[in-house]
């Protein structure tokens, strides 16, 4: 390769280099800040370490199961009663001394956080989703 060409294909490539950080760090994407209450709730998760069992968005630990859309599935204050149920601790989840404010905080920050996306890949209707006929994925069994 000549020096000239060297030269180009360098400053092709830091111009590259150059656009796509610019693309990803002026990503548009809005995001939804959580409300204080939930933020509480989110410093309480850490805190307590449910991502070590628990998946949000499918992150996490899969000892438990994914709590992304979990309020959807308690409507209202509905999650505040079984948290405060699955929180004396269940099967293999274990206890945690929580107060009224930490759970209520938890609560919020499991009902914003179900707004915001799903956590599983969803089988629709039509949709085999890899699993036989009447066959359910692991998640949907209770
Ligand atoms: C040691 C692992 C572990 C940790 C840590 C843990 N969990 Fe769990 N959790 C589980 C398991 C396992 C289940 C399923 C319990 C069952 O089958 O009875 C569960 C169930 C739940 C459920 C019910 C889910 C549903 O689908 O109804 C909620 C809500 C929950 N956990 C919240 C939390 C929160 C909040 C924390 C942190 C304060 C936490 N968990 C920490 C293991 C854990």
């Amino acid at each position: 390769m000549r020096p000239g060409h060297r030269k180009l294909l360098l400053g092709f490539l830091a111009a590259c280099f150059f656009g796509q950080t610019a693309l990803v760090y002026s990503d548009p994407t809005p995001t939804t800040p959580l409300s204080e209450e939930a933020l509480g709730g989110a410093r309480t998760w850490h805190a307590n370490n449910c991502q070590s069992c628990h998946q949000i968005y499918g992150f996490g630990g899969f000892l438990g199961p994914d709590l992304t859309n979990v309020a959807a599935r308690y409507p209202g204050t509905a999650l505040d009663g079984w948290l405060t149920h699955v929180l004396a601790g269940t099967g293999q989840m274990p206890h945690f001394a929580l107060d009224e404010g930490e759970r209520a905080g938890l609560a919020a920050f499991l009902r914003e956080v179900d707004t915001t996306g799903i956590g599983q890949a969803r089988v629709g209707p039509g949709d085999s989703g890899g699993f036989a006929a009447g066959e359910l994925p692991w998640w949907e069994y209770e």
